[in-house]
């Protein structure tokens, strides 16, 4: 519930329905979930270049760079993180009544808030990825040097060292980003992606 009082919602006339109608296809959010270093943004990435080829209309957010502008004020800690998915889960939200198909990288450890996401978009619009990594893996790819620094004990908190990643249970899509090539695993994302997004008629 907000805050603020004396707020009333003000209904838009150009409607999800008429920016899917104009974008030529559905509003919809991929979200990628998996250990720092797993390859959620790249894959997010990647699918958004196959998805823009198309000619559809895309964003992707990013944790780290959200991080750097909406979510400036959060940190690691548990309730930092929640708040973190739930304010990007808004602005998924937002993107997807926009017509946007809406590819969201963040680790987001915590099964509930992933869940609380899922209801927030619903099932139909919601398509969560899990990238899974092995921890050895992501710590030998190191690309930001951050796991290093946390085995140093110079980052507390730090998901996969100390703090919890709680796996997916039913996620819609499973890519092996330590064994699987990348084309393969946006391939097998896109045919999911596509399967929902169908245009409307
Ligand atoms: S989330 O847990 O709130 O979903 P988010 O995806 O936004 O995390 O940010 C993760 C990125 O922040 C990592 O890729 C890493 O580069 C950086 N980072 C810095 N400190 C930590 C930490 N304590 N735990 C995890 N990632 C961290």
């Amino acid at each position: 519930m907000p805050s603020a009082t004396n707020i009333v919602w003000h209904a838009a006339s150009v409607s999800r329905e008429r920016h899917e109608a104009l974008n030529g296809h559905k509003g919809l959010v991929v979200w990628f979930t998996g250990l720092s270093g797993a390859g959620k943004s790249t894959i997010a990435h990647a699918l958004e270049e196959r998805l823009h080829d198309q000619g559809r209309h895309t964003i992707v957010l990013d944790g780290d760079n959200v991080r750097h502008g909406l979510c400036s004020d959060l940190g690691f800690s548990e309730s930092d993180r929640r708040e973190n998915i739930r304010r990007l889960g808004e602005v998924s939200k937002l993107f997807v009544n926009a017509g946007i198909i809406t590819l969201t990288a963040f680790i987001s450890p915590f099964r509930q808030d992933r869940q609380s996401v899922r209801n927030l978009i619903g099932n139909d619009d919601f398509i969560e990825v899990y990238c899974r990594c092995a921890l050895e893996v992501c710590e030998q790819r190191d690309v930001k040097g951050l796991y290093k620094r946390a085995r140093a004990g110079e980052i507390p908190n730090y998901t996969g060292i100390s703090s919890p990643y709680e796996e997916p249970e039913q996620p819609e899509v499973i890519v092996d980003s330590d064994s699987e090539s990348l084309e393969t695993e946006v391939t097998r994302i896109l045919t999911v992606v596509e399967a929902r997004i169908r245009p409307q008629t």
